[in-house]
């Protein structure tokens, strides 16, 4: 080990320049020929005395911030990441140099060699153990499920089904794990188990590819609108209109509920009441986003949405995120480009990122669809299917069109629709989506121009078209594979007097949206936008069926737990 010359250091107050020369090491971390400026301060006041930084770039199989070390007492003290990332061990193979690593142990085999997992990635790292050199007692506490760290060598791997391991010269155990009482059993456990141990799900390889996978999305759809000039808008979470009519709405209140205070009428007092008024927690961001869209040009918002529906279905959460961009000067067709560029940004993104995690999913996938009838099995794999996504067109119609294939649909004429499609304005239903788009153009649909009876007032009425029965909105849906919508959307009504027309029809009370309507009263503009549901998207991207397997903690009737 060589210790740099403390003279190749100039520490100040505030800002350091800190200069080095030639590679070093000091227990594994290489340390470069660096010079670099930051804020020493953090450091200085760990110790009087004189100690070395290390910049994260140049650092081998590391990643993050600074570290420190005091070379007086040869320990480190400071370092934003006290262990590697198994993630980063196995991609960047960093033979022959000294790691930490700290995981969960997954298996444990012939008393030597542990796979340890810490979440950073799907792959299980390889360490391996001197039985003797540990001892009975530590050896009978390195379980399944028990936290560990271990300190060695990274080398080549003599066995089979890892390239690399590591030689432990050191085992720390942080927890102790008892096999009789752990809900998780290293063995296949049903997803509906595991939801009711939803806790202590993400140790498990399924949850953990779920939640990076979920995470690289998220991550995904910000760099998306942002690459495209697109500002982040955060819309309110409690809000004191009900009008969109997009769901029934959860209470927010803080009125005492086994002694509600009465106006003399004998009505709830909400005067009393926190905001003064009845509030509720958000059915969706999008009136709020519209008055960004008319003076920032384009935003969207990515927050939790709730929705009190008594539906226990694989689709619908109580309380989900929704994404909804919102743009000034756009159409429909504009709205519906970006939708499609956005989904195919994401899935492609997905398809890069999540290449480990991605194969895992779609491996248990294929095992899970094993059990089905062979008509109901999916006909690709995951990955085919989302790189179908990425690589075509989706298939864009006119509800009307829709409904003139359903109409002739083998299903309909079979009665084999739960609910029957015969006249022009009905609601489609999920079976009816399903089929457009799974057994009819087996690809992404955007359907658009619903009838205006059965869409939110703020859509805009479209001309009368030849050959369309009725009144019909700039509306968008569009309808995914396996999921049926994943998205909702449209052109807004941006003409006052015809929005006013509209309200009044629906019963929506105008005073209460005077500042939706103000938008139209003042340099009002046609706009568009829409909402993608993104546990929905999650699980296109993942293939997992039930929706309360794509969220860690699902909200659904009867069920708030954790
Ligand atoms: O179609 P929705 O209700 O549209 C709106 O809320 C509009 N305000 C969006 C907009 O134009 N800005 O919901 C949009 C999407 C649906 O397509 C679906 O993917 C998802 O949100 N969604 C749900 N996801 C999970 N659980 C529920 N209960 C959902 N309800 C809607
Ligand atoms: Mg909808």
């Amino acid at each position: 080990m060589t210790l740099w010359p403390e003279e190749d250091f100039c520490l100040r107050e505030g800002a350091f320049r800190l200069r080095a020369s030639g590679w070093q090491s000091w227990k594994g971390h290489a340390l470069a020929d660096c010079s670099c400026l930051g804020n020493a301060r953090p450091f200085a006041r760990q110790s009087e005395r004189p100690f070395y930084l290390c910049p994260p770039s140049r650092r081998a199989g590391r990643r993050g911030g600074f570290f420190a070390f005091d070379k007086l007492a040869g320990t480190v003290l400071y370092d934003d990441m006290k262990r590697t990332r198994i993630a980063e061990v196995l991609t960047k193979e960093p033979i022959g140099h000294e790691v930490t690593v700290m995981g969960w142990v997954r298996a444990f085999r012939n008393n030597q060699f542990i796979a340890l997992n810490d979440g950073s990635c799907a792959r299980h790292l390889q360490v391996v153990v001197n039985p003797e050199q540990l001892g009975e007692q530590m050896l009978n506490r390195i379980k399944f499920g028990a936290a560990i760290g271990a300190v060695g060598r990274v080398v080549e791997s003599q066995g089979k089904g890892q390239r690399i391991e590591v030689e432990a010269r050191e085992v720390t155990i942080y927890g102790d794990c008892d096999l009789e009482k752990y809900p998780l059993q290293p063995k296949k456990l049903s997803l509906e188990y595991l939801r009711e141990h939803a806790h202590l799900r993400f140790r498990t390889n399924t949850f953990g590819a779920v939640f990076r996978v979920r995470h690289a999305l998220a991550y995904a759809v910000h760099q998306f609108f942002h690459e495209r000039g697109f500002f982040y808008l955060h819309t309110p979470i409690i809000t004191a209109s009900d009008a969109e009519g997009a769901g029934e709405m959860f209470r927010v209140t803080t009125l005492p509920l086994d002694n509600v205070p009465r106006t003399p009428d004998g009505q709830v007092d909400y005067k009393q009441d926190f905001f003064g008024r009845p509030t509720n927690l958000t059915v969706s961001g999008q009136l709020e986003a519209e008055l960004g869209a008319l003076a920032l040009g384009e935003v969207y918002t990515f927050g939790p949405t709730f929705r009190a529906e008594n539906s226990n279905t694989t689709r619908h959460l109580a309380e989900f995120w929704m994404i909804e961009p919102e743009v000034a000067f756009a159409d429909l067709e504009d709205n519906a480009n970006l939708a499609e560029a956005m989904l195919q940004y994401v899935c492609r993104y997905a398809l890069e990122y999540c290449t480990e995690d991605l194969q895992l999913l779609e491996e248990r996938l294929t095992e899970e669809e094993k059990a089905k009838p062979q008509d109901q099995r999916s006909p690709m794999p995951l990955r085919e299917k989302i790189r179908f996504v990425v690589d075509n067109r989706f298939e864009r119609l006119t509800y009307t069109e829709a409904i003139e294939i359903l109409k002739h649909s083998p299903p309909n004429k079979k009665g084999k629709f739960q609910f029957p499609i015969e006249r022009w304005g009905a609601d489609l239903q999920s079976e009816h989506e399903r089929y457009l788009v799974e057994k009819h153009f087996q690809k992404p649909v955007i359907l658009t121009n619903y009838p205006a009876a059965i869409k939110a007032f703020y859509m805009r009425l479209d001309d009368p078209k030849e050959g369309v029965p009725g009144p019909t909105v700039a509306a968008m849906d569009i309808l995914f594979p396996g999921i049926g919508e994943i998205v909702g959307g449209s052109q807004r009504e941006e003409r006052l007097d015809v929005l006013l027309q509209k309200m009044r029809d629906m019963n929506i009370p105008e005073d209460e949206l005077y500042w939706f309507l103000d938008t139209r009263r003042f340099g009002t503009c046609p706009h568009a936008g829409f909402g993608l549901g993104f546990e929905r998207l999650v699980q296109f991207v993942t293939g997992m069926s039930n929706i309360r397997d794509v969220i860690a903690f699902p909200r659904y009737p009867g069920n708030a737990e954790f």
